[in-house]
């Protein structure tokens, strides 16, 4: 028999609040954290240090056998989590406006995806954890006992993404920011392999006109009143 963990599946389009919803939830419940995009962010910025072609696949596969991604939950860490290529501890690199314009693509690879989602289902075998990503309810833990689908409307996303980006000091076009949410959507929904949908079974949110408090609050209630019902 399976034995199923407490996971919390968590998926949505760019930009809709899933990594402060996700982190929040996780604190709240006591569970470990993982947003899965920062593995296939390290794999991007490795294929944009090698100069590797991020349409091909094998020599994409040959990089993270040399420098394998790897990711280690850690609860004291301030984003639940840290994550390695080799040896190399990757940080603020992940989030650079290149990584995001070229991750899309190298995520759309069946082969990569393989190798990113054995690992994600073995972290989540360890225990209770709270993932985050586009295909955590429908591919990686069908089983999630609890799945979001978690979404907002394009100009709510491009309004957060901004003011986080404003935060670190970058100013940016707001029409461009929309475009680039839009095609990143785009080629997540489109890919054959795990497109970013709506997983069977999970609570649709629509985050457009709510806080991230709220959002929060929600999911904890709705997780705690299902594991008692
Ligand atoms: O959530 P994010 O913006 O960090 O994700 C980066 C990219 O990685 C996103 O464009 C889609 C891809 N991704 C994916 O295909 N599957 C996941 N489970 C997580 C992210």
């Amino acid at each position: 028999m399976t034995r199923v963990l407490p996971h919390v599946a968590i998926d949505g389009p760019a930009a809709s609040g899933k990594t402060t919803v996700g982190r929040s939830v996780a604190r709240r419940l006591g569970f470990l954290y993982l947003d899965t995009g920062a593995m296939y962010r390290a794999l991007a910025h490795l294929a944009l240090r090698n100069e590797i072609d991020l349409d091909n696949q094998h020599a994409l596969l040959r990089l993270l056998e040399q420098y394998p991604v790897r990711v280690e939950l850690d609860a004291e860490s301030a984003s639940g989590y840290r994550v390695f290529a080799g040896e190399r501890e990757l940080g603020p690199e992940l989030t650079s406006s290149e990584v995001t314009a070229a991750v899309s693509i190298v995520a759309a690879h069946p082969l990569v995806r393989e190798k990113m989602v054995e690992q994600q289902r073995t972290i989540a075998s360890r225990g209770p954890v709270v993932m985050a990503g586009r295909d955590i309810g429908s591919v990686v833990l069908p089983d999630a006992p609890f799945k979001v689908y978690l979404t907002a409307s394009l100009p709510a996303r491009v309004e957060r993404r901004r003011a986080e980006l404003q935060a670190k000091g970058i100013d940016v076009d707001v029409h461009r920011l929309a475009q680039e949410l839009a095609e990143r959507d785009a080629l997540d929904q489109t890919r054959p392999t795990s497109p970013l949908r709506v997983a069977p079974g999970a609570v649709e949110i629509d985050s457009s006109s709510l806080s991230a408090d709220d959002v929060t609050d929600e999911i904890v209630r709705r997780v705690k009143s299902a594991a008692t019902a």
